[in-house]
C-alpha cells in the first residue's frame, strides 16, 4: 500500500502587493482521490491551481508530488511531474480543430515542444510515426470524453460544455497522474452536470487523481471524497463533505449563497 500523499503542499503563500491571496495553505491529496477546492469568490482558489501548476511563483511553500519535491516555478517542469489541469477561463487554441487541441498536449508528452517542431519542420519519418501515433491517441481521448463526433470541428464553434470537455481531454492526453479542473461544470445546464460527473467518477475509476474547484456545492458534495474550504486565502475547514458543510465557519463564510440548503 502507496501511503505517500500523491499531492502535499505545505503552507503555501502567495501575495499580490498587500493582498495575501494564499496564507499558510496545506493541502494533502491522497492517490485516487477526487479532492474538491471550494470558498467564495476570490477565496483565492484558482491562484492556488496557478501556484501548484507553475503560473504564479509563490512566496513560499513546499510542494511534493509523489513524496518528491518539484519547483512549481515552471509550467513544463510541473506537466513533467505530472500535474494537467484546465482553466476557469477556457484555453483552448481556438481556431484549430479539437482534434488538433488534443494533440498538442499529446506533443507535450511525447517530444516535448522543441524535438516536435523540428520533426514536423523536417517531417522525418520517425516525426510521422509519431504523429499518427498521436493523432490516434487523440481521438481514443475525444471518445472517452464523448465529443469523437466533434474531432474536426474549429474548437471554438463548440459549446461551451463542449469546450470543456474538450480542455479535459487535452489535459489528459499529457497523461497526468493528477488532474486539476478549475470550475469545470460552470455554465454547463444539469444533464451535463451530471455528465460531467459520471465523467470524472470514470476518469478517477481509470486511475487518476482529481482536484477540483467548484461552486455548485451539490455537484462538490456528491462528487468529492474530501474538500478543503478556503476563505480570504486561509483554509477555514477540511474533511469529508458532510464534516464540512456543518461546519459553522464554512457556513458562515457562504451565508447566502446556498451551502446550508445543499
Ligand atoms: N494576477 C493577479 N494580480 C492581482 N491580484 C490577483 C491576481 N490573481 C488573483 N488576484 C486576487 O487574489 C484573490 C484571490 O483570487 P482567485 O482568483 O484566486 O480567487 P478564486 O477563489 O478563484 O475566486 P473565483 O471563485 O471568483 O474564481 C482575489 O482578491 C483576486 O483579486
Ligand atoms: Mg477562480
Amino acid at each position: 500500500m502507496n501511503s505517500t500523499p500523491l499531492l502535499e503542499v505545505r503552507a503555501a503563500r502567495k501575495t499580490f502587493g498587500g493582498l495575501v491571496a494564499l496564507e499558510s495553505v496545506d493541502i494533502k491529496i491522497k492517490r485516487g482521490e477526487i479532492y474538491g477546492l471550494i470558498g467564495p469568490n476570490g477565496a483565492g482558489k484558482t491562484t492556488f491551481f496557478n501556484v501548484i501548476t507553475g503560473l504564479y511563483a509563490p512566496d513560499g511553500g513546499s510542494f511534493k508530488l509523489n513524496g518528491r519535491a518539484y519547483e512549481p516555478s515552471a509550467v513544463h517542469r510541473v506537466a513533467e511531474a505530472g500535474i494537467a489541469r484546465t482553466f476557469q477561463n477556457i484555453r483552448l487554441f481556438p481556431d484549430m480543430t479539437a482534434l488538433e487541441n488534443v494533440m498538442v498536449g499529446r506533443h507535450l508528452r511525447t517530444h516535448g515542444l522543441h524535438h516536435g517542431v523540428i520533426g514536423a519542420v523536417l517531417r522525418t519519418r520517425q516525426f510521422l510515426a509519431g504523429e499518427s501515433a498521436i493523432r490516434a491517441r487523440a481521438r481514443e481521448l475525444l471518445a472517452y470524453l464523448g465529443i469523437e463526433r466533434y474531432a474536426d470541428a474549429v474548437a471554438k464553434t463548440l459549446s461551451y460544455g463542449d469546450q470543456r470537455r474538450l480542455e479535459i481531454a487535452r489535459a489528459l492526453a499529457t497523461e497526468p497522474q493528477l488532474l486539476a479542473l478549475d470550475e469545470p461544470a460552470a455554465g454547463m445546464n444539469a444533464t451535463e452536470k451530471n455528465l460531467l460527473r459520471e465523467t470524472l467518477e470514470k476518469i478517477r475509476q481509470d486511475g487518476k487523481t482529481i482536484l477540483i474547484i467548484e461552486h455548485d456545492v451539490k455537484l462538490v458534495m456528491g462528487l468529492c471524497d474530501r474538500v478543503t474550504v478556503l476563505d480570504y486565502g486561509k483554509v477555514i475547514a477540511n474533511g469529508l463533505p458532510s464534516e464540512v458543510q456543518r461546519n459553522p465557519q464554512v457556513i458562515e463564510a457562504y451565508l447566502g449563497s446556498g451551502i446550508t440548503h445543499a
